[in-house]
């Protein structure tokens, strides 16, 4: 078979691997022929094609980001965009799509499913708020990146007798906030899945320093929302998909902070670090196990379907059940960790 291989949306540590091992197994196991689209659905609308052989993938199993570029294009926000996409596919004798992306992507691979173009997912995101899978990879790698971060920001918070605020990312979703929170020690986590109190805030980090010299971490998501008229929270501009740019909640918080209770402030926002570098070992497996289930799905015809993780397992799910809705931080895993810790 003729096996098309695009990757979308944000990057993130484990996109090379997940390359790597449908072209490995699509090549050496099932004889087919594997054509990359540069730069996500961009690449196939603007037929960008270029060559996908076991070579090309030498050494990229380690490496970060997505030898092919990625993009947030969105064909259906393109006059004419399906109708090219498709046409690209069919010029190349494209038998069967592999997407590898996040809910946009896979948005976009479901509709073109609809429409009869014979697509995979893979789930990949860094924020993990993809329904249907367990983890994403490229999270794990997030969450490795913000914990050794938060790490850091204490013994320079202790020294300073400091709070410093640090800003993840995670779009609408606390996941990357919870879980490096947890593993990093945070004195308070504050996640988009429930909106804040600021005064709430500053009257805990009050109580946790009236106790003596108390540094305090606050890891606070970049989607994350004060309790309506206690704060104003500047907007971004908005993407092909409709996701407005977030950012900078962080500082606004430490000002906030320093400004209500006198403790000295600082933030820090770990932005694209968190999708920069090498993957974790668990990523890099648990990439590499997609990427052998898609190649295995094309080829039984399984299409319309992603590759998921669950209870351990690699199974198939309707790509319109992942994308249906966003997977938001169970508050059950919050509120547990959190009455004792946050
Ligand atoms: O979806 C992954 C993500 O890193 C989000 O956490 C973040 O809000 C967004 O991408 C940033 O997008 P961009 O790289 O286009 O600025």
């Amino acid at each position: 078979m003729r096996v098309g291989v695009l990757t979308g949306g944000g990057d993130c540590p484990g996109l090379n691997a997940v390359i790597r091992a449908v072209v490995r197994k699509g090549e050496t196991r099932y004889g087919d022929n594997l054509i990359g689209f540069a730069d996500g659905w961009k690449g196939v609308v603007e037929d960008k094609a270029v060559p996908l052989d076991v070579e090309r993938c030498r050494g990229i199993l380690p490496r970060g980001g997505t030898i092919l570029g990625t993009s947030r294009t969105n064909p259906y926000k393109i006059d004419g965009g399906p109708e090219r996409a498709r046409e690209t596919l069919a010029a190349h004798g494209i038998d069967a799509l592999v997407a590898i992306g996040g809910e946009d992507t896979l948005g976009v691979a479901e509709r073109l499913g609809r429409e009869g173009v014979n697509v995979v997912g893979v789930p990949k995101t860094i924020d993990n708020d993809l329904s249907a899978t367990e983890v994403t990879f490229g999270f794990h790698t997030a969450v490795q990146i913000a914990t050794d971060a938060i790490d850091r920001l204490h013994t320079t918070a202790e020294s300073h007798d400091r709070v410093i605020v640090c800003e993840v990312m995670g779009r609408h979703a606390g996941w990357i906030a919870t879980y490096a929170g947890i593993a990093g020690g945070a004195a308070e986590v504050i996640i988009p899945e429930e909106s804040f109190d600021i005064e709430v805030i500053c009257r805990k980090l009050q109580e946790r320093h009236a106790k003596g010299r108390y540094a305090s971490i606050v890891v606070v998501a970049e989607g994350a929302r004060p309790k309506q008229g206690t704060m104003s929270v500047a907007s971004g501009e908005v993407d092909q998909f409709g996701h407005e740019r977030l950012g900078g909640i962080g500082s606004q918080l430490a000002d906030e902070i320093e400004r209500r209770t006198g403790f000295e402030s600082r933030v820090t926002i770990l932005g694209h670090i968190q999708r920069g570098g090498t993957p974790t070992a668990f990523d890099r497996v648990l990439a590499t196990r997609f990427g052998i289930a898609a190649i295995d799905a094309v080829h039984d015809g399984d299409f319309g379907r992603m590759v998921a993780l669950q209870a351990g397992d690699i199974v198939r799910v309707p790509m319109s059940e992942a994308v249906a809705q966003l997977k938001t931080v169970d508050p059950a895993l919050f509120h547990d960790v959190a009455e004792i810790f946050f």
